[in-house]
């Protein structure tokens, strides 16, 4: 069992491995040594993310995916559609409209996905929609929209696909290229099981044509200097060594698991979480049909009190659980299942969040 019992969803514990691997002693970030290890990392990355496509381990958290994103496809003013079923795809339009792009939002209730049909016919309105900004895995309300569904229907229009993986990748099996992603964009502290302070993103081919006509300003994150550096093993800036080889060993945890047997540990925590709040006649906040692996939100008895809930859960137990952010702050409880971690873990945050809803609704 883990010491800790950290089940929010993200930052996810860190497995002592990975935690030793951290540990090495500095080195030349223009050395043999780090290019070998470079090298390994990426190979790694591209087969658990399945792409043939540069990956860039950027340094920075997950929000900086969504800027690289953008600032290396488009330029002002275009017109991108932003796919928003909770806070994150709230944030990363909000991202996009702070560039000057023109941001149409298909907005989702939340709680539910955006199927494709819905994206099909927001694109419809639009001919010229150059991108379309797409969460997969909404960690505001614990729902995984349809990637493989939807990326087809926006290849079919044209648009790229620029995808936020953050709290779905190095978790659950995700086909990057086959479902048609351009970029993907993910950070270190969610499913890779490593600290927080790395972006992990992929460029397909499409995206870095893109790059070439598009005229946003770009420095520390323009993925030309990131392709042209790579193809030496090298970084464009000094690489964060120690999150570098934690990433690396994360990604031999990964791998030796196997990324089927991953994906199923993390559909089974999900399914006994949403049987076991069922059973104790929490209600579930996602859509059981498109709920996460990752993580699973119930609604609070009564509305609200989810503060409460958190606080009661961590002086009680010593666990830690999230609430909701933004409108469903209070609303809304949280609970990750996400990386690393053994099923009676999540089955004690569990019993803790169901034993203290029941005092707090006495
Ligand atoms: C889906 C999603 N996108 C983006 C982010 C932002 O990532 P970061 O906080 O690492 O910048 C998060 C963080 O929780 C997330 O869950």
């Amino acid at each position: 069992m883990n010491e800790q019992n950290l089940r929010i969803p993200g930052p996810t514990p860190v497995p002592p491995e990975v935690m030793k691997a951290m540990q090495r002693p500095m080195y030349s970030h223009r050395s043999e040594a780090f290019r070998t290890l470079h090298r390994d990392l990426n190979s790694k990355l591209q087969t658990i993310l399945r792409t043939s496509q540069d990956v860039y381990v950027m340094p920075g958290s997950g929000s900086i995916g969504w800027e690289a994103a953008i600032v290396n496809t488009l330029s002002p003013g275009d017109p991108v559609l932003s796919v928003v079923t909770g806070d994150f795809g709230v944030r990363f339009a909000n991202v996009a409209e702070r560039f000057g792009l023109d941001v149409s939002r298909l907005e989702i209730e939340p709680g539910q996905a955006a199927t494709a049909d819905q994206v099909r016919a927001a694109l419809e309105s639009n001919p010229a929609f150059k991108a379309v900004l797409f969460t997969h895995n909404e960690t505001s309300t614990g729902i995984t929209n349809p990637l493989e569904e939807v990326g087809p229907v926006v290849r079919d229009h044209g648009a790229l696909l620029l995808v936020d993986a953050v709290s779905s990748a190095g978790a659950v099996p995700i086909e990057t290229d086959a479902w048609g992603a351009d970029v993907l964009l993910t950070g270190s502290q969610k499913g890779w099981m490593c600290p927080p302070g790395l972006a992990i993103v992929v460029a397909g081919e499409r995206a870095r044509a893109a790059g070439e006509s598009a005229t946003f300003p770009r420095a520390f994150l323009d993925f030309a200097d990131w392709h042209m550096t790579a193809s030496n093993g090298d970084t464009p800036s000094t690489a964060p060594l120690s999150l570098y080889a934690g990433l690396n060993a994360a990604c031999d945890l990964i791998l030796e698991e196997g990324l089927q047997a991953r994906g199923y540990r993390h559909d089974e925590a999900a399914e006994r979480t949403r049987t076991a709040f069922e059973q104790a006649d929490l209600e579930l906040f996602a859509d059981p049909a498109y709920a996460s692996s990752t993580l699973t939100s119930i609604r609070m008895p009564g509305g609200q009190g989810a503060k409460d809930l958190v606080k009661s859960v961590r002086e009680r137990y010593h666990i830690e659980v999230a609430a909701g952010q933004a409108d469903l702050s209070d609303k809304i409880i949280r609970v990750g299942h996400m990386g690393w971690f053994e099923q009676e873990d999540i089955a004690r945050a569990v019993d803790a969040v169901v034993a203290c809803a029941t005092v707090l609704a006495e």
